[in-house]
């Protein structure tokens, strides 16, 4: 058993499901995040220009989201402004854990479908796990676009994800939509704890109301962060693993090969991919950072 919540309870549900939802934000607070919210918008930057015009229609950003916005300062500012208020609350749930990234995410009426998706690996999930607060600031619904998300399908799937490595559940993700998601329908205030390999979405805001809500991404203290970059410039396609901190993300140009840092390692990238069979064994079969059965350890033996 890991120690990553100071409660043994919400560690087992963790381990479980890949998820727990606990109360993070009074009303007070909830205001003061609205207001952080808002009291910012001038100093936005706009979307980055690389992410305009990467995206094809159908992966187009539709919500506004800090993570991509052009302006360092402002991505500074909502740092500051939101680990300000949720560090504090974070420390009481959470053993040791540090915050890399901090985002708004406001989806406007009739806007703001975020594809289905496992966030970016932030560590080496074998031997660590990241995770994202996600908080709403209104009460969350399927109406609003709330969170929705694969119970237990955390660490058995794609542990090297990055901008530009192909994801191996591409084709599942209608079959998956269809029918794995459970919505969260937390209310505002209300917080999501996931794992970051949890596979996850959310739908369109399909009401007329406000849809803000806060995501904190954490890693353990005693380790750095990662990034995978996919880099197909040579013969073979290889991934680079990149030492990450906070003010990488602050500065993070999504599609070039990072600068300044430092390379960990490289490895070469075989292209994986998975049927709906395998995905229902893989889901229930055991996760990445659990060590091998004796039967599993005898068939890699034999093959
Ligand atoms: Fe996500």
């Amino acid at each position: 058993m890991k120690n990553m919540f100071r409660d043994q309870q919400l560690q087992e549900e963790f381990e479980k499901n890949g998820y727990v939802i606990v109360p993070l934000l009074t009303a007070q607070e909830i205001q003061q995040m609205k207001d952080a919210y808002f009291g910012l918008e001038d100093i936005k930057g706009g979307l980055r220009k690389e992410y305009d015009v990467t995206f094809d229609t159908e992966h187009e950003i539709t919500y506004d989201f800090t993570f991509t916005d052009a302006n360092v300062n402002y991505k500074k500012a909502v740092f500051e402004k939101i680990t300000e208020v949720f560090m504090p609350i974070a420390d009481k749930y959470l053993n040791n854990y540090k915050p890399i990234i901090a985002n708004f995410i406001n989806k406007n009426p009739h806007k703001g479908e975020v594809p289905l998706h496992q966030n970016w690996a932030f560590v080496d999930e074998h031997k660590y796990t990241s995770v994202s607060i996600w908080c709403p600031l209104v009460d969350s619904s399927i109406e609003n676009g709330t969170l929705q998300v694969v119970p237990g399908s955390h660490k058995r799937f794609a542990p090297v994800r990055g901008p530009l490595v192909p994801w191996e559940l591409e084709g599942m993700k209608q079959t998956i939509i269809n029918e794995y998601l459970v919505p969260m329908n937390v209310k505002a205030g209300q917080a999501v704890i996931l794992d970051d390999s949890l596979i996850h979405y959310s739908a369109l805001n399909n009401t007329e109301g406000l849809r803000l809500a806060i995501q904190l991404i954490l890693i353990p203290g005693i380790t750095h962060s990662i990034h995978y970059h996919m880099d197909s410039t040579g013969d073979k396609p290889i991934v680079r693993v990149y030492k990450a901190d906070k003010d990488f993300y602050m500065e993070f140009h999504p599609w070039m090969k990072p600068k300044g840092v430092e390379e960990l390692r490289t490895f070469e990238y075989k292209p994986f991919t998975i049927d709906p069979p395998q995905f229902d064994r893989m889901l229930h079969g055991r996760a990445i950072d659990q060590p091998k059965s004796i039967l599993e350890n005898i068939k890699s033996i034999f093959s």
